[in-house]
């Protein structure tokens, strides 16, 4: 990496971490640094990715997320405004743009889906990556405890096919359920073949994680 790759990518993550730094929804900054290191673990074997637009999407991907500021508009336009700052060239703000709008698992859901550029696809499997396996039911827990989200409840059916409205709106929401309605889905939209590889490991701590706590619900010895 050239200095001055090194001083625009130290600069974004600076800007990253005070937006993040007060999260207390499973977005905070030890998301973010999880998701940067996936990030380079996959461009170590993508080598025709560029290696800052890709970290920068990292960094960034959630800092203009609804669910984080009130002002998408604005969250999005401070993100311009800190790459050209930092002199990143029009068209690679433009692809990161793209990116951090364009890769959350809510937007699979709508008609309107984009294809990523390959440092996309790096970025949404390194996202995904940190939703499934051991920190993904450790992620789970946290936000379901934090939004107040009963454990399970077996009358509670999880819903299998949503629009993103529905998925943005579930009441009734139980921390079991998340995972039918989203975290299980993850492993087979990986985009690259590590994710891909990867993934298959933490399905399978996942399922062994449910059929565990069914087993225990049920008074299984
Ligand atoms: P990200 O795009 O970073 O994965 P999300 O906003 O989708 O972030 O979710 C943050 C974390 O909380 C993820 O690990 C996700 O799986 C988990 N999560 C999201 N919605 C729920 C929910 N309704 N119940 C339990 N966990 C959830
Ligand atoms: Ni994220």
């Amino acid at each position: 990496m050239t200095l001055e790759a090194t001083e625009q990518l130290a600069t974004i993550e600076t800007y990253a971490t005070q937006q993040l730094a007060a999260d207390k929804s499973g977005h905070g900054l030890d998301h973010i640094n999880r998701v940067v290191t996936n990030a380079k673990m996959l461009l170590a074997e993508e080598p025709s990715a560029d290696y800052v637009l890709t970290l920068a999407a990292a960094y960034l991907h959630d800092v203009i997320d609804d669910k984080l500021v009130d002002d998408v508009p604005a969250a999005e336009q401070h993100v311009v405004d800190l790459l050209k700052s930092v002199d990143m060239s029009q068209e690679k703000i433009e692809t990161v743009m793209l990116i951090i709008k364009n890769m959350s698992f809510s937007k699979t859901l709508t008609e309107d889906q984009q294809k990523l550029p390959l440092e996309g696809q790096i970025v949404q499997d390194s996202d995904r990556l940190d939703a499934i396996g051991a920190i993904g039911i450790t992620r789970a827990i946290y936000y379901g405890g934090h939004h107040s989200e009963k454990i399970y409840d077996p009358q509670i059916a999880p819903h299998k096919h949503m629009t993103k409205a529905e998925y943005r709106n579930l009441d009734n929401e139980t921390i079991i359920n998340h995972f039918y309605e989203k975290l299980l889905k993850l492993a087979e939209q990986m985009n690259t073949p590590v994710a891909q590889r990867i993934a298959k490991k933490r399905q399978q701590t996942m399922l062994d994680f449910l059929d565990a706590f069914k087993g225990e619900w049920n008074g299984m010895r």
